[in-house]
C-alpha cells in the first residue's frame, strides 16, 4: 500500500523522485497554484511561462513533466491542471484537487516517492489531495506475476507538503484518507478479481478475515442455513450455480453510538443472466455485479478504522447467477424471506431478488435507516451515463441528504423518483409480485420492487451504481480502469453524518 507522510520541508529541499505542482487557467493565462512558490523560484519565477511554451493550459486532466532546474532536490517537476483558478478569496474546489492529485499519482506509476506541492488552504484540502493521490496510486496486478516489474508498481510514497504533522486536523485528515482509500482499494480488488476465484464463499471468507483483523462481528449463512431460514430470493438466484450463495452480516459497533445504519449490498459474483442468458457483449464485465456488496463491505471496515461513533451493519447478499439444469426458470415462483411470493419472469433481474431477502432481514433489526447499493439495472446507465449513480428513497429529505453528501465527497449522483404508477406493471397473475415490470423506467421499477421488502416505517434509500461501478474507458483523475469503489466515500460520510445527528 502507498505510504502517506505529511512534511513541513520546503519544496526545494525534500528528496523525492518528482515534485508535483498545480497549475490553473486564469483567463487566457496559466498560473502556478499556491504551494509551489519555491518551485517557481527555482525556475526564476518563469515556471508558468515555461509550461505555456510546452503547451500546458492548466486544464483538468493535463499532466506536464519537465526536468527540474538546479536548486531543487527532486529531478523532475510534474505540473497537473486544476482547471479554472478560483476567484479572489476562494479556495480550489476539493474535487479538482482530488482529481489532479490522482492524475499525478497515475502519471508517476513506477516512482518511489513524490512530493505534492499543491494548494492546501486547510485540512479539507490536505484530505482531498491525499485521497486523490492514494486512489490514483492503484494497479490490479494480482494475476500478472510475470509482468510485475517496478514500472507497473503504483507510486510507493506520497509526501504532502504544506500539511502539518503537528496540526491535529491535518493529522486526522491524513489518517482518515489513508484508512478510507485503503478500503476503497480493497473494494476495487474484490471487483477486479475474476469470478472463477471470487465465489460467494470466497467473498464471505474475505469478510471473515477482515472482521478478525478489525474486531468486527461477522456471521455467514451458507446454503443450508439459507434454506432453513427460508431465504427464497437468495437461494433462487444461487441455485443454478456450482458455487452456492451466502448471506454475510458484518457489524461494527461503537460504545457511544446512538444510531444504527444498515447497509445492504448486491453481491452477484457473476451475472450471466441465468436461463434468461445475457447475449455476448453484455456479460464480459459482469464480474462487477458484486460492486454493491464490495462497497458496503469496504464502508463498514472504513467506518470501523476511522472510529465513527455510530453502529454500521453491513449485509452482503452473495450469489452467482448461472444457467443450468438446476437453475431457476422464467415462470418459477419463489417464496421470499419476507413470506411474499415472486414470479420470476426474467432470471436476469436477479439483483432485486437477493436484495429483497437482505432488506427484509436487515429490517428485522430496526435500524435507523437502510441504504442498499447495487449494480441493479442497465436502465440506470441509459438514464444517467457511466459516471453517475441514481438515488431513490422512501423519504425525500433522506434522498436529498445523500445526494448532497455524494456531491461533497466528489461522487456524481442524481435523485430519481419512485413513481407509484409503475407498480402495477409488476402485478403477477400467479404470485404477489413479478420480478419485472415495464421496460421504460426500468431503474425505477427495480427501486419500487425493493421498496416492498423494506420494513414498515424504516427510512430507506437505494443507490443504483450500475454506471459508475466499473470503468471501461481510459483512466482519468483518480479513477482507474475496472472496479472504481463507487459509493464507498458517500457511505462513509453518511455514517459520519448519521453519527453527528445531521441526517
Ligand atoms: N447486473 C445487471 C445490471 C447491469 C447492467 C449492471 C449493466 C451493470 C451494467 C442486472 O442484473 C440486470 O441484468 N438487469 C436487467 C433487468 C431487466 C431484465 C428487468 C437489465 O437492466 O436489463
Ligand atoms: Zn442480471
Ligand atoms: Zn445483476
Amino acid at each position: 500500500m502507498t505510504a502517506l507522510t505529511l512534511s513541513t520541508a520546503g519544496a526545494a529541499t525534500l528528496r523525492a523522485d518528482a515534485l508535483v505542482v498545480g497549475v490553473a487557467k486564469s483567463g487566457k493565462a496559466l498560473v502556478v497554484a499556491p504551494g509551489a512558490e519555491a518551485v517557481d523560484q527555482a525556475f526564476d519565477g518563469k515556471l508558468a511561462a515555461v509550461l505555456e511554451t510546452l503547451g500546458a493550459s492548466g486544464a483538468e486532466g493535463e499532466a506536464t513533466k519537465l526536468p527540474a532546474p538546479a536548486g531543487l532536490k527532486a529531478p523532475v517537476v510534474l505540473a497537473v491542471g486544476l482547471g479554472s483558478a478560483p476567484e479572489d478569496g476562494q479556495g480550489y474546489d476539493a474535487e479538482a484537487l482530488r482529481r489532479a492529485a490522482g492524475t499525478a499519482a497515475r502519471t508517476l506509476t513506477g516512482a518511489k516517492k513524490a512530493a505534492f506541492a499543491l494548494p492546501i488552504a486547510g485540512a479539507e484540502d490536505a484530505e482531498a489531495i491525499a485521497e486523490g493521490a492514494l486512489l490514483g496510486a492503484y494497479a490490479y496486478t494480482a494475476y500478472q506475476d510475470s509482468k510485475n516489474g517496478d514500472a507497473r508498481k503504483p507510486l510507493a510514497e506520497v509526501a504532502l507538503l504544506g500539511a502539518k504533522p503537528r496540526d491535529k486536523a491535518h493529522k486526522a485528515a491524513a489518517e482518515r484518507a489513508q484508512a478510507l482509500t485503503e478500503e476503497i482499494k480493497r473494494a476495487r480488488d474484490l471487483i477486479n478479481m475474476p469470478p472463477n476465484d471470487l465465489t460467494p464463499a470466497a467473498f464471505a471468507a474475505v469478510a471473515q478475515a477482515a472482521g478478525k483483523e478489525h474486531g468486527l462481528k461477522v456471521q455467514v449463512l451458507d446454503e443450508k442455513a439459507l434454506a432453513k431460514g427460508g431465504y427464497g430470493g437468495i437461494l433462487g438466484v444461487g441455485v443454478g450455480s456450482e458455487n452456492p450463495p451466502r448471506l454475510v452480516r458484518i457489524a461494527y459497533t461503537h460504545p457511544e453510538a446512538e444510531k444504527t445504519l444498515a447497509l445492504v449490498g448486491k453481491g452477484i459474483t457473476y451475472d450471466s443472466g441465468g436461463i434468461s442468458l445475457k447475449p455476448a457483449g453484455h456479460n464480459e464485465t459482469m464480474k462487477c455485479d458484486m460492486s454493491g456488496a464490495a462497497a458496503v463491505f469496504a464502508a463498514v471496515v472504513a467506518a470501523a478504522r476511522i472510529g465513527v461513533p455510530v453502529n454500521v451493519t453491513g449485509w452482503l447478499a452473495l450469489a452467482e447467477n448461472m444457467p443450468s439444469g438446476s437453475a431457476t426458470r422464467p415462470g418459477d415462483v419463489l417464496r421470499m424471506y419476507s413470506g411474499k411470493t415472486v414470479e420470476v419472469l426474467n432470471t436476469d433481474a436477479e439483483g432485486r431478488l437477493v436484495l429483497a431477502d437482505a432488506l427484509t432481514r436487515a429490517s428485522e433489526e430496526h435500524p435507523d435507516a437502510i441504504v442498499d447499493v447495487a449494480t441493479l439495472t442497465g436502465a440506470m446507465v441509459l438514464a444517467l451515463g457511466n459516471r453517475t449513480f441514481g438515488i431513490m428513497a422512501n423519504d425525500d429529505d433522506y434522498r436529498t441528504a445523500i445526494h448532497e453528501i455524494a456531491e461533497e465527497v466528489g461522487e456524481q449522483s442524481w435523485p430519481m423518483p419512485l413513481p407509484a404508477d409503475l407498480r402495477k406493471g409488476m402485478d403477477s397473475p400467479t404470485a404477489d409480485i413479478a420480478n419485472m415490470g415495464e421496460r421504460m423506467g426500468g431503474g425505477l421499477v427495480a427501486g419500487l420492487f425493493l421498496q416492498e421488502f423494506v420494513g414498515e416505517g424504516i427510512t430507506w434509500a437505494h443507490l443504483d451504481i450500475a454506471g459508475p461501478a466499473f470503468h471501461e474507458g481510459a483512466p482519468y483523475g483518480y479513477t482507474p480502469k475496472g472496479g472504481t469503489g463507487s459509493a464507498v466515500r458517500t457511505l462513509v460520510k453518511l455514517a459520519e453524518r448519521t453519527a453527528d445527528g445531521e441526517v
